[in-house]
């Protein structure tokens, strides 16, 4: 019963169709999203990529249509031809784009037929995510999925076309390359032809995009792939896209500024919305002090506060105690909360010890005194004083943390993200932009015992801490920034450094000897001899963007096959097994191998 559609050509998108077409021949193709038999009337509604409309098959007026259009089941592809009408006023539907009309049909192909699909294709169904994506070629008939990747798809438009008339060039760079350090795991292809050899996938074009500003190009921009081997989150995948911008001859305002401009036109034309310029701004060191975090959500208050000093010479031994060993107590105010119960605050504190904490200290505000299992440590001059700091009123909750000042950053701001959403504090229509400047260049990694880029090794220092390189590494400021949106981290860049003697002087600082710099960036180091020019430039997460543009709880609802959180393809089944006949063309013997065949 599979017919043929030539000589057939469809002439109008389902929801194209308006009362303005009323009395018009047309001829539609696309999925049927339900068949409902009334005994005489049968409807059938349409589907395409743009929406619904209603078709009408009517047992008077055309018996033989009628009766072939009793085959048709959910999801099969049809094509139909008809006329279009008003609807009865009493079967008007306002919530649907076509509700006001229907197309009488006297025409009914069956392009194809489908299976019953594992689960309805419409949104808010309740379905697991991993059924979702083994069948994602179905997921993706789906309305919201479909509404963000065309949403994805007109931010490419509008930002190739706004860097392309700001005199940016695009230029591609390629995939199967050499490793650039981001600071995470690479993935690694094998060479056929230089056995024992391995490509690693970009986890930037970072490198290629310099070498581009030493060949003059002046303006560069790519919307790219990069791969980073790293524990998935809900904001990260293993393959995502940037947009790659580097600039020559430029300082750090011409990079906020381009970046700005980009971002306002892609939200006023996508989403009609004025977003205020220029954005907001804070150094790495206030953003962490205040909000605990290098990607502080700025959409509500609840900053951290330091109370080392109130409460050092408290009977609490362990904050005195902490106090001492040179690190800090900080708190947080919850307004309005001490209706939290005993079960909440367990909660919380099981929360915070994900992040490393060794307890959670917190005291209730209630009308008729404090209660805490730490508050009878106080004296009431160190209540008056906690009150003062952190403009304590009945009814509040404060939380405490007691440990190194970068450990207590990363609790309270853990913390005061989740309670900033468990308690609605944040306003979800805001779009809250800020700039995070002034990084460190460095940070010391315990487990490695050296410093580590806290951006990647090509950033430059800030000039006026150059002298601190050698001295006082760890204070060294860099010229690197954050874009942050609604606290994600959505664009990242930097100034970099253009002379060869401060580059390795950083290499040198990293651990980074000259042989393994000449190994691993010999090609940068010698560029940077042919007169590279003053450059800067940054990188978008293009997918954590149309994320939050969509508003979309998770990176993978914006990506059209995306990975799950153990990096396979439910719907590819990738990764899988290769042949021994690959493998030894690779010279390449596995571990597993040998296990299998004893
Ligand atoms: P960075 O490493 O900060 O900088 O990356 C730029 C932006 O890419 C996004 N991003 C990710 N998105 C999804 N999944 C991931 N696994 C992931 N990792 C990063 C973030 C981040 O802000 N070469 C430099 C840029 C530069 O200096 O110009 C770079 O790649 O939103
Ligand atoms: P304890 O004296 O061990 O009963 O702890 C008293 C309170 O302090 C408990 O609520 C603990 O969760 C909390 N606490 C323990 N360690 C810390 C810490 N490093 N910072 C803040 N609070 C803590």
């Amino acid at each position: 019963m599979i017919e043929s559609m030539a000589d057939l050509k469809r002439t109008h998108y389902c929801t194209d169709l308006t009362e303005k077409d009323v009395g018009q021949e047309v001829a539609l193709m696309g999925w049927v999203q339900r068949r409902r038999d009334h005994g005489g009337l049968v409807f059938i509604d349409l589907r395409d990529r743009t929406g619904l409309i209603q078709t009408v098959f009517n047992p008077q007026e055309d018996p033989e249509t009628h009766q072939r259009s009793h085959a048709v089941r959910s999801e099969y592809v049809i094509a139909v031809k008809g006329r279009v009408r008003p609807r009865p006023d009493d079967m008007i539907n306002e919530k649907l784009k076509t509700g006001r009309i229907e197309v009488f049909i006297y025409h009914l192909r069956v392009l194809n037929t489908a299976e019953t699909p594992p689960f309805q294709i419409e949104d808010d169904i309740d379905v697991s995510e991993a059924i979702r994506l083994k069948y994602r070629y179905l997921d993706l008939r789906r309305p919201s999925v479909q509404r963000n990747l065309l949403l994805r798809h007109k931010a490419y438009q509008v930002t190739r076309s706004f860097l392309d008339q700001e005199g940016f060039i695009e230029i591609e760079t390629p995939v199967l390359t050499k490793s650039t350090p981001e600071g995470a795991r690479d993935f690694l292809v094998p060479s056929r032809l230089n056995p024992g050899q391995f490509y690693a996938l970009p986890q930037s074009p970072q490198l290629f995009k310099q070498l581009l500003m030493v060949s003059g190009f002046d303006r560069y921009f790519q919307i790219v792939k990069c791969y980073r081997d790293e524990d998935f989150r809900a904001d990260r995948q293993m393959e995502f896209t940037q947009i790659d911008i580097e600039m020559s001859f430029v300082d750090e305002e011409d990079v906020h500024d381009i970046t700005e401009r980009l971002l306002a036109t892609v939200f006023k034309e996508l989403l009609d919305i004025e977003i205020p310029r220029p954005f907001k701004r804070l150094t790495y060191a206030e953003a962490t002090s205040r909000y605990g975090l290098d990607k502080p959500d700025t959409r509500f208050g609840m900053e951290l506060k330091n109370v080392t000093d109130i409460v050092a010479g408290s009977e609490f031994k362990l904050f005195s105690q902490v106090a001492q060993n040179g690190g800090v107590i900080k708190a947080i105010n919850a307004k309005g909360q001490s209706s939290l119960s005993r079960k909440d605050l367990d909660d919380l504190t099981d929360f915070v010890k994900i992040y490393g904490a060794k307890g959670l200290a917190w005291i209730k505000i209630n009308p008729d005194g404090w209660q805490s299992p730490i508050a009878k440590f106080f004296s009431e001059a160190e209540k008056e004083a906690l009150i003062r700091a952190l403009d304590v009123e009945a009814g509040d909750v404060l939380f405490f943390s007691a440990d190194t000042p970068k450990v207590v950053n990363e609790i309270l701001g853990q913390l005061r993200v989740k309670l900033g959403r468990a308690l609605n504090l944040i306003n979800t229509d805001e779009y809250d932009f800020l700039w995070v400047t002034h990084f460190p260049m460095f940070e010391y990694s315990q487990e490695e015992q050296r410093y580590t880029a806290m951006h990647h090794p090509f950033t430059a220092p800030v000039e006026e801490d150059l002298d601190k390189l050698e001295t006082a590494p760890g204070e060294v400021r860099a010229r690197a920034y954050d874009l942050v949106l609604n606290g994600h981290e959505v664009f990242g860049g930097s100034i970099r450094i253009h002379r060869r003697d401060i580059q390795e002087k950083v290499f040198h600082l990293l651990g980074i000897g000259q042989e393994e710099a000449e190994e691993k960036f010999g090609f940068l180091i010698k560029a940077l001899e042919y007169g590279a020019p003053p450059h800067g430039g940054i990188a978008s997460g293009f997918d954590r963007l149309i994320m939050i543009m969509t508003g979309a709880d998770n990176i993978r609802d914006v990506i059209a096959f995306p990975k799950t959180q153990k990096a396979t393809c439910l719907l590819t089944d990738a990764p899988s097994k290769v042949n021994r006949q690959q493998l030894l063309e690779l010279a390449i013997r596995l571990d597993t191998e040998n296990k299998k065949e004893n």
